[in-house]
């Protein structure tokens, strides 16, 4: 299935205009305050066999550190400007980059032949789809796993709809960083806190794990305090 182009161009344009400087993205925190301190939510769960797919890997931040730790790791994601990003950002290739749909059945079938089972490591991808798109996108992540893979996804919650309204209506406007997120079109969705799981399960994915963490962004309160909202993380597979 095709991801409606005006998503698709929404990201392009946000990524085509988005500054190359690490950290000058909203949502671009340092591995060492993101995928650093997810590690022991997932890692007893993948198979360190296996190679981790960084699926909606923007500028692959997250991508390199994964690298480090798991032998093959593939950054893949809708837009081709992301993709340069994180492919300029990574001169000495530890991780591999692939433009490519996840909501898209024959990609995400073809990537599996190519890879075998994989595990797969989501930030932030769910709650921006079109309703339409999230299921054929969690499909594409349990074609990705196959027997053996396990996703970790960590996604907005409901809360953090407040954050960003509270922020978005301040006397002078959204955070710069906010700011460029909405000039392209790209809005944080709505996606109800007990949904999420239910895109897994139907999926045929089992849910192994759950919980809360804070999502830690780029941007700072006038107290120099970071912004970070509050978001979900699950990990899930295909059962024993
Ligand atoms: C909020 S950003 C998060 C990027 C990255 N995961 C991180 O934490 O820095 C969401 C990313 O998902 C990508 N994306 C959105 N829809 C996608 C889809 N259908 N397939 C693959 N990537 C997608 C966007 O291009 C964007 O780079």
């Amino acid at each position: 299935m095709n991801v409606p182009s005006s998503y698709t161009q929404a990201w392009e344009s946000f990524w085509r205009a988005a500054p190359p400087a690490s950290g000058s993205v909203f949502w671009d925190a340092e591995a060492s305050l993101t995928v650093e301190l997810q590690l022991p939510l997932f890692e007893p769960y993948f198979d360190a066999g296996l190679p981790v797919v960084d699926f909606g890997c923007g500028n692959g931040t997250q991508t390199r550190y994964l690298a480090q730790r798991y032998d093959r790791v593939i950054g893949v994601d809708l837009s081709a400007a992301a993709i340069g990003h994180a492919r300029r950002a990574d001169p000495h290739g530890v991780a591999e980059y692939q433009q490519a749909n996840g909501a898209d059945r024959d990609a995400m079938h073809r990537l599996h032949a190519e890879t075998g089972d994989a595990n797969v490591y989501m930030r932030g991808v769910l709650h921006q789809c079109e309703p339409g798109d999230r299921a054929p996108l969690i499909e594409g992540i349990a074609t990705l796993l196959g027997e053996r893979g396990r996703v970790f996804a960590v996604e907005l919650a409901e809360a953090a709809k407040g954050v960003l309204m509270g922020l978005a209506q301040g006397p002078d406007g959204p955070p710069p960083k906010l700011g460029a997120v909405f000039a392209h079109g790209i809005a944080p969705g709505e996606v109800a806190d007990e949904a999420v799981p239910g895109y897994f399960r139907a999926a045929g994915l089992e849910l192994l794990a759950s919980g809360e963490q804070l999502l830690t962004t780029t941007e700072s309160r006038p107290d120099g305090t970071r912004i970070e909202l509050p978001s979900n993380w699950l990990v899930a597979g295909a059962g024993a």
